[in-house]
């Protein structure tokens, strides 16, 4: 933090809608104007009087001197003067695909979320502690926050005013945040959460079930629906989850259940942070279930899954394999990357598929099949533990869980052929195959193509490389990466270091070029 007051008129595009700037004795206002042309302005009076503090949502001015956005002031300041300058962090993180997700100017470090359920009217209310670390020095940030309303936003313990435009929640503290910093945002917040469909066409985020529950399926923009955050895969956080709810429901979150407290009516219930997670991949289930004891991997993994109190026998039947097959799973990428896993399946929610949530995967209530199961667990690995860069390299998370159910087949069905089972499928969808998963456009990221072009892609690569390099790179690429984020060109590198071998051509081939390749022709390879 630097208690020095910005020294020029700074340009803020918060959202397009409200922009913060001095007039000429160093006071700030705020002026309704769309955007501004240059960060022009001039330097002020150290003695600049405070500027006036605001916490309305509202863009009226606070000064009646004060300038418009485009006043041209007389005076550049000095180039040294213009380094300095405290700027607002940028509206987007320029994802490739997604240029406006997540925000720019810090990296969160963690998420205290506090919320209190409400089933009769739906509603949350919410107060949620973030620590950043700013990259630059900070005049004002983003987060992301959608269909709920802020009541008080504090920075380093001092209100601070903001202003909310659409998916963004513009926060500008009165002093600035130097490059560095450690700084804390409380935000107060609540109303009826509302799903969100944003660029990917995917409705995501806080999906009410069929009595008094609900639960979140954040991915890839659902996350903003029930907090307010950083949202992009990249900007990886700790997470510590609080939920108050009626205590004839259960809660479940990330992570271990560490503390539950009732007190009348409502029960308390605190989740043990788990590693470092990406934005979407932050869940609560809340509703009619059971925490229901899945077994244990043979290296010691817990399970505990969360099932609708009406579904126990069955679905605990159905869950039964997952420790075999965290088993089969660390025999190929190593070791299982967090300290629990397990799995939910809605309570008459109908949802499609299901979502990888870091240590508790979600199954919509009608997608409980075994390749499902499968293809969620393989995801703590890849997508959870080694995460995205950019949501251009989806095919990281979706066709390695999709070649992790061919792994699976392999390990437990006697002789069972996974090219011969490629084959049937690229004759069964070839028209879905020729969008290039290594660039599918935001629109196709969840499609086939994605999928099972992404998981042949792997076994083209398995088949050049031989098992034994293959299982090397495997594991190399969750160690490397664990906890982290990685893209392609990543993974295209260590799979050349560990095999000694030139592939560009191979995932040129199997990731950018339109045709789909011949599983075991046409690849050729110098050596
Ligand atoms: N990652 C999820 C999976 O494993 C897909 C989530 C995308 N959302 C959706 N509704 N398709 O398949
Ligand atoms: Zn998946």
């Amino acid at each position: 933090m630097t208690s020095r007051r910005r020294p020029i008129i700074t340009t803020l595009l918060c959202a397009g809608a409200l922009i913060s700037c001095a007039n000429d004795n160093g006071v700030r206002s705020r002026s309704a104007v769309t955007l501004t042309t240059a960060p022009v302005g001039s330097t002020s009076p150290t003695t600049a009087p405070p500027p006036q503090a605001s916490s309305t949502t509202t863009s009226s001015p606070s000064s009646s001197s004060a300038p418009s956005a485009t006043t041209i002031a007389p005076e550049l300041p000095s180039a040294t003067t213009i380094f300095e300058a405290p700027t607002p962090g940028a509206i987007g993180l320029d994802d490739p695909y997604f240029p406006t997700y997540g925000n720019g100017g810090y990296d969160v470090q963690s998420y205290d979320i506090e919320i209190v359920w409400e089933p009769e009217g739906g509603t949350i209310t919410g107060t949620t502690t973030i620590a950043a670390v700013s990259t630059q020095t900070l005049s004002a940030f983003n987060l992301d926050l959608h269909g709920l309303v802020v009541a008080d936003v504090y920075v380093n313990g001092l209100s601070a005013p903001f202003a909310q435009v659409g998916t963004e929640l513009t926060i500008d503290p009165d002093e600035d945040i130097a490059t560095g910093a450690t700084f804390s945002t409380t935000i107060t917040y609540g109303g009826t959460p509302s799903l969100q469909t944003g660029e990917a066409g995917i409705p995501g985020g806080w999906f009410r079930d069929r009595k008094r529950g609900a639960m979140v399926f954040g991915e890839p923009e659902g996350a903003a629906s029930w907090y307010p955050v950083n949202d992009h895969p990249r900007d990886k956080a700790i997470y510590r989850i609080r939920v108050i709810a009626p205590s004839d429901l259960t809660v479940a979150a990330n992570g271990l259940e560490q503390t539950r407290e009732t007190i009348g009516d409502l029960t308390t219930w605190e989740f043990a942070p788990v590693a470092p997670q990406s934005s979407y991949l932050a869940t609560v289930v809340i509703g009619d279930y059971s925490i229901v004891d899945g077994g244990t991997s043979a290296s010691g993994v817990p399970v505990r899954n969360v099932f609708p109190n009406d579904r126990i026998t069955e679905l605990t039947e159905a869950f039964a394999k997952q420790p075999e097959m965290i088993d089969v799973f660390e025999g190929w990428f190593g070791p299982y990357p967090f300290e629990v896993y397990g799995s939910a399946v809605a309570d008459g929610l109908d949802i499609p598929g299901a979502l990888e949530v870091q240590t508790l995967s979600l199954f919509g209530s009608r997608a409980v099949f075994e390749p499902i199961i499968v293809h969620e667990l393989a995801h703590q690995w890849f997508g959870n533990s080694v995460g995205l860069v950019n949501w251009q390299d989806i095919w990281l998370n979706e066709g390695f869980a999709t070649y992790a159910e061919q792994l699976w087949l392999e390990a437990t069905v006697e002789n069972y052929d996974i090219e011969a089972s490629f084959e049937l499928r690229a004759s069964q969808e070839f028209d879905s195959l020729d969008i290039p998963p290594g660039d599918p456009g935001p629109l196709e990221m969840f499609g086939t193509s994605v999928y099972v072009r992404g998981a042949m892609t792997l076994h083209a690569l398995r088949l050049e490389v031989g098992d034994g390099d293959f299982r090397e790179l495997l594991h190399t690429w969750a160690l490397t990466y664990r906890n982290g984020s990685a893209t392609t060109s990543d993974f295209i590198d260590l799979a050349e270091s560990v095999s000694g071998q030139q592939l560009d051509e191979l995932f040129d081939l199997w990731l950018l070029n339109p045709d789909l390749p011949d599983m075991l022709g046409d690849v050729a390879l110098p050596d």
